[in-house]
């Protein structure tokens, strides 16, 4: 009995050992071929893109640089102008949702300085929960109806306030518990291009040159660069100067779009690739984008790292072309694996499910491979010093050197490759999206007055006085701007 059942166990291994042997080795061969593939068009793309109509490198995550947004701005404007049509700006939304009476009060800060100090003519569309006006579930009923009240207001026509059904994630107390309301954001299909943003922020400026973003993208939103290191940044850089010392001028780039723009041609291929340090764990492109998209036994994929992507989207501030399409598939298949999950939000329902870089890459070039010109690319990747700066970046030298090069793996350098004397300070200034996020200070309403909570340098320990005085100085006046502006919410 005994010897009968090892000699089938060691039957059993044989054939386990010999399957893997199998599955292995077709694995390496189609890993081999992909990779050689990809190596061939990663140069065609580098060789010929000066040339190129019409077909877009799937194998990249572009970056588009504030300086380029601006330029496509521009230009589309004046075109629109010298063929006497106007914008329709009806076509256009800025979006605010709240669950949460507390956050009613920003939105109508964002909405009020959009219209009248920023003069936005794009709608204003506030997805607020049924509950919030529930007597039975709601607190202060009084006061919410007051402050949509003022919302509406503002203008009859721009402002539009939807109420929604929350979507809850089960059995979860978090703060979070309902932030996967947020995903009915794609679901606005009136809008031709949305401009989603969370409202725990400060807003200084419109944010209109991004709703002219090339046609082709469905979605754009700056990384959460607050995960990256120093040694992260030192291997992105190194990864873009591999080839050529100077590919990580970033003044290199801009000039050649900018051109190109004034041309009227693709700009696409040109825009500044994200280093796939920043989201691949390994060299191996092939396994990567490969294995992103299955959910093959983990008997075979034992020795594939699972290790998370270094940077993703951040989820505060979105540009999405909405649709129907998209909606019903993140309805339908994503949100279901995400609810499901302890510990998993918009953020990674975004990142793992949509908008994965890994996977965009996948099946962006099997489309690619397949029908070379009907592909078209639908991401990209915003400067996030412009559009997702968190408050506590102002205060934290180590992420003062990523804010003046917002654009990942490139620096802004002079014609002679040194560092331009940005200071951080002008790159702070020119934000215009700046997330209330300061650990464990939490968020400032909870606050009546800025000295409760005020920066203070600490001169025993400071390195540079100046500076941090310099940087205390702002971070105090974006809550002292906010703790103003909220006045407008009460009676
Ligand atoms: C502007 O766009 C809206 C929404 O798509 C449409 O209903 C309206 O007719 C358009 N207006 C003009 C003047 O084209
Ligand atoms: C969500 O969590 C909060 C606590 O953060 C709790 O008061 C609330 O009841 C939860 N909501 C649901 C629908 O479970
Ligand atoms: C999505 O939008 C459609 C059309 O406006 C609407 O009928 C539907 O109820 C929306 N879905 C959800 C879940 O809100």
């Amino acid at each position: 009995m005994r010897i009968l059942s090892k000699r089938r166990l060691r039957f059993l291994l044989t054939v386990i050992f010999a399957v893997s042997a199998v599955v292995i080795f077709v694995r390496c061969v189609v890993q081999f071929q992909l990779n050689k593939e990809i190596k061939y068009y990663k140069k065609y793309f580098k060789d010929r893109k000066d040339k190129l109509e019409g077909m877009y490198n799937p194998l990249e995550i572009k970056q588009i640089p504030s300086e380029t947004i601006d330029r496509l701005y521009t230009d589309q404007l004046s075109r629109l102008e010298e063929q006497g049509k106007v914008v329709n700006w009806s076509k256009y939304a800025y979006i605010n949702y709240v669950t949460d009476s507390a956050y009613l009060c920003n939105t109508l800060i964002i909405f009020d300085d959009l219209k009248n100090k920023f003069k936005t003519e794009a709608k204003l569309v506030l997805l607020i929960s049924r509950d919030l006006l529930d007597p039975e579930t709601s607190g202060d009923i009084e006061h919410i109806k007051y402050q949509l009240h003022k919302i509406q207001s503002l203008d009859e026509n721009q402002v539009v306030i939807k109420y929604i059904e929350n979507i809850v994630k089960p059995d979860d107390y978090t703060p979070w518990n309902e932030s996967l309301t947020k995903l009915l954001v794609f679901n606005e299909t009136d809008y031709d291009r949305i401009i989603y943003l969370d409202n725990d922020a400060l807003l200084r400026n419109n944010l209109d040159e991004l709703f002219f973003l090339p046609h082709y993208i469905r979605f754009a939103a700056p990384l959460t660069y607050w995960f990256l290191s120093e040694k992260d940044m030192k291997e992105a850089y190194k990864e873009v100067q591999h080839d050529d010392k100077n590919s990580i001028n970033l003044k290199t780039y801009t000039k050649k779009l900018d051109l190109r723009i004034k041309n009227n041609k693709m700009i696409y291929n040109h825009l500044p690739s994200l280093p796939n340090y920043l989201f691949m764990n390994s060299k191996n492109v092939a396994q990567e984008i490969i294995h992103s998209t299955s959910s093959a036994s983990p008997l075979f994929n034992f020795h594939i790292n699972k290790k998370a992507s270094k940077t993703k989207f951040a989820s505060n501030l979105m540009v999405i072309r909405p649709s129907a399409e998209l909606f019903n598939s993140i309805i339908t298949e994503a949100l279901p694996k995400v609810l499901s999950k302890k510990t998993k939000y918009d953020m990674d329902l975004i990142n793992e499910e949509i908008y994965n870089f890994k996977k965009i890459i996948y099946y962006q070039f099997d489309l690619f491979r397949r029908m070379k010109s009907r592909f078209q690319p639908e991401v990209l990747v915003l400067p996030f010093a412009r559009y997702g700066l968190l408050t506590g970046s102002i205060k934290n030298r180590q992420h003062h050197d990523l804010i003046t090069n917002d654009i990942l793996g490139y620096k802004r350098l002079d014609e002679s490759g040194q560092q331009l004397e940005t200071d951080v300070h002008t790159s702070i200034d020119d934000s215009k999206y700046i997330h209330f996020s300061d650990y464990p200070i939490g968020k400032p309403w909870n606050y009546a007055s800025i000295s409760e909570f005020e920066c203070k340098v600490d001169e025993k320990h400071s390195k540079n006085i100046e500076q941090d005085t310099e940087a205390c100085d702002l971070w105090n006046s974006v809550y002292t701007t906010y703790l103003d502006n909220r006045k407008i919410c009460s009676p």
